[in-house]
């Protein structure tokens, strides 16, 4: 392809992902959604006429959240009828033949996805040193690798359909926030964000988008399931509980989240950070890195 004709082609493509601005009857799949951030991913654009495939580790909890699109959609009259509702998997995104089967199975069963976000992750908190390498790993391959195995299972089908799409990637402020009590989880989500950057130019030739969501505190279930490095299972527990109360008291909901993923997806938005901290960390660090560099030093207690 000559470079002219491969500049041509991101117009077609921008053409193609702007069906996505009416949602109505687009599949999305979730992962994570049975909690946080992903249920009310999953009930926000069910709310919008889409159909959800709910896909969590814990498959209980991502029926609940089918429940709910349910128990709101008898509420919602033509939409209840003509379009919406959810349908509730089982997936470990940290196994990529898991993630592949779900993928498998979408498609055989509901079609191409229309949106994927790969929401699943969880949290660490610890400096490199107190930081076991088994758990370095148990982070990445949750929040990095299942990020890429869920691109590698959904983008090359959305590419073959041929009609575009748009793909979320739940990275962090962590991405762009050095915290030396986060060494893991930033890691991991510095390594989403990049990724979603290099991927972005690839798919804009084939109309598929892919949005990298950057939240700053969300209050949600992830600080009760963080690990914290170097401590016994009763100071870890109280570290759980004493950051969850902070979280608490900042109270950013995750359907504020949601309801901005929605319209980033809507309006093909590249980088999103959401939250007030979020947004400051983002230019902080553009305009100076130094100064997020010796904030790093800080510790977060
Ligand atoms: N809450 C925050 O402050 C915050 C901030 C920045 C980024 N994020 C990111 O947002 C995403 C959602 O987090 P949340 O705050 O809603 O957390 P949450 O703990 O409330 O929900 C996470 C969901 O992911 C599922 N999950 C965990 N590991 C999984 C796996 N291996 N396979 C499939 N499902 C798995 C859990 O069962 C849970 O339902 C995560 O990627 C997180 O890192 C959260």
């Amino acid at each position: 392809m000559s470079r002219w004709s491969e500049i041509r082609s991101w117009r077609s493509g921008a053409k193609k992902r702007r069906r996505l601005r009416d949602l109505e009857g687009a599949l999305v799949v979730v992962t994570g959604a049975g909690s946080g951030i992903g249920r009310e991913t999953a009930l926000a654009f069910a709310a919008e006429g889409a159909i959800v495939v709910a896909a969590d580790r814990d498959l209980e909890t991502a029926q609940q959240t089918v429940a709910l699109v349910d128990e709101h959609a008898a509420n919602r009259g033509a939409t209840a009828v003509f379009g919406g509702g959810a349908y509730a998997y089982a997936v470990d995104v940290a196994d990529e033949d898991r993630v592949q089967r779900l993928a498998s199975v979408v498609r055989a069963e509901h079609g191409v996805p229309d949106v994927v976000v790969n929401n699943a992750g969880i949290g660490y908190s610890g400096t490199f040193t107190a930081t076991p390498q088994d758990a370095f790993e148990k982070v990445m391959d949750v929040n990095f690798w299942g990020v890429v195995y869920g691109c590698r299972a959904f983008a090359p089908m959305m590419i073959e359909r041929g009609t575009g799409g748009q793909i979320v990637n739940l990275s962090s402020a962590a991405a762009f926030t050095p915290q030396k009590m986060l060494t893991a989880y930033a890691t991991s989500k510095a390594a989403v964000y990049m990724f979603s950057d290099c991927l972005r130019g690839e798919l804009v030739p084939h109309g598929i988008g892919v949005s990298t969501i950057c939240p700053g505190i969300v209050h949600t279930n992830i600080v009760k399931t963080t690990g914290f490095a170097g401590v016994s299972a009763e100071k870890e527990a109280e570290l759980q509980k004493k950051t969850d109360r902070f979280y608490d008291k900042r109270n950013y909901t995750p359907d504020r989240v949601a309801a901005q993923i929605v319209k980033a997806v809507k309006s093909g938005k590249s980088v999103l950070p959401v939250t007030p901290e979020a947004r400051f960390g983002y230019v902080w660090n553009r305009i100076a890195p130094g100064g997020s560099r010796v904030a790093a030093r800080f510790g977060l207690e």
